[in-house]
């Protein structure tokens, strides 16, 4: 039974600003944001806005009348969790009408957290072949202004929906993990605001591919040869590319430069939206299905990588007619209707927290997702009708 991504959400935040803007503002030469670092433009989310909203407005995409009722599984994964004891996957299940026999719940695993999910959600349709699965990627990723991580922030989601004989993307059920006790990234539960040991980040998730590439190969006696476009986690369009080039010199010139091309499809969405945490990678398949030259049938290789730290190599097939199913004018619409904000403006949002007793005015609220109020300590949600 062919089991994978039946239909794929994305959501991103209104507003932005524009990096160039950001590395005037902190004195540094742009080029190092714009090519060193390899982002263009990075989303800042509303006061109103949290992963919950966010997991919100992608899910509505994907969930119809024809599949509403076959959900029988939903997991959000995130690292920025609204409470520590109730899951965003329960407003999932309230606000997109989800009949109230499913299993929901939210994953963490910094940006590995929506693998973890997917493959869950392979295993259960395997079991339940008749039900499907909604796996949402949802999050915020705050370093802090003036910090060497701000220039990689980014906010956004992403919904897959699983099920058998998929429309986007078949899993081949091939996947080598692994996972190490590494101090490279962590928030502690008192911080809004991740701490990284930044250039040993990029160190660990280098190793993590070699090492994960290596095991692939082995366990399934496959090489580069048997993929068209390899996907990457992506915290910044930097990282990615620095793990790719582990390959060049050590496979054919014309295939390395294959996969370079295949991979600068497949990060113009995260250039201009930012690190979405577990959510990058997914938005690094979407960007491909979108921007890419798609073979049908195409083979990928995707690697998820979520510090701590955990990974994961799996290989998929690209279904010939995607298209038909993934709304590509929708999500460009989305992307090229956003405002352009002001750092100052940013630095204002950032800054601003939003507290018990505060209450959304519903004239702020440009999506149909929102947090509304903040009541005895609760945070509740509507839809805008
Ligand atoms: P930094 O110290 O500000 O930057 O931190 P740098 O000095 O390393 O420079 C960055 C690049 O810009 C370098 O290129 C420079 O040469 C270049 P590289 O050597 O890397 O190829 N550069 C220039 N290029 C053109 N013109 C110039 C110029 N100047 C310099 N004028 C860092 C950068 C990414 C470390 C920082 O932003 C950071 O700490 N970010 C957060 C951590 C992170 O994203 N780590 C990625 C791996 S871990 C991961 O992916 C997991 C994560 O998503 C979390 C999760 O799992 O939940 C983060």
């Amino acid at each position: 039974m062919d089991i994978g991504i039946d239909r794929l959400g994305f959501y991103v935040p209104q507003k932005y600003i524009d990096l160039v803007e950001l590395a005037n503002e902190r004195d540094v030469d742009p080029n190092k944001f714009t090519i060193g670092i390899g982002q263009s433009k990075q989303a800042v989310p509303d006061l109103y806005q949290d992963a919950v909203t966010m997991a919100l407005e992608s899910a509505d995409q994907v969930v119809n009348e024809d599949n509403r009722e076959d959900i029988g599984l939903v997991i959000v994964g995130t690292e920025s969790s609204v409470d520590e004891s109730k899951a965003s996957a329960t407003y999932l299940v309230d606000l997109l009408d989800l009949p109230e026999d499913v299993r929901a719940f939210e994953i963490k695993e910094a940006c590995y957290g929506a693998t973890a999910g997917l493959q869950m959600a392979y295993n259960f349709v395997a079991m339940n072949p008749d039900k499907k699965a909604l796996v949402v990627a949802s999050d915020i990723a705050r370093y802090g202004i003036n910090t060497p991580g701000e220039v990689t922030q980014g906010a956004g989601s992403v919904a897959m929906l699983i099920s058998k004989d998929p429309h986007i993307l078949k899993l081949d059920n091939k996947s080598v993990y692994m996972t190490r006790n590494v101090g490279d990234f962590w928030r502690p539960v008192f911080s809004k605001t991740a701490f990284a040991r930044g250039k040993y980040s990029n160190e660990v998730y280098v190793d993590f591919f070699k090492t994960l590439w290596e095991k692939f190969q082995t366990k399934y006696d496959m090489t580069v040869q048997d993929f068209d476009t390899m996907l990457f986690h992506i915290p910044y369009t930097k990282m990615g590319l620095k793990a790719l080039r582990t390959l060049d010199g050590n496979i054919p010139d014309a295939k390395y430069k294959e996969l370079e091309e295949h991979y600068q499809s497949s990060i113009e969405i995260s250039r201009n939206v930012g690190n979405l945490y577990t959510g990058s990678l997914y938005l690094g398949l979407i960007s491909y299905l979108i921007n890419g030259d798609v073979k049908p049938n195409e083979h990928l290789m995707l690697f998820s990588y979520g510090s701590g730290a955990v990974g994961e190599i799996y290989s998929a097939e690209i279904k010939s007619d995607y298209k038909k199913y993934l709304d590509i004018e929708y999500i460009k619409k989305e992307l090229n209707d956003r405002k352009k904000i002001s750092i100052s403006d940013y630095e204002d949002i950032f800054e601003k927290e939003v507290e018990n007793g505060d209450v959304t005015a519903i004239s702020d609220v440009h999506d149909k997702f929102y947090l509304s109020e903040i009541k005895e300590n609760e945070r509740l949600y509507k839809k805008l009708e």
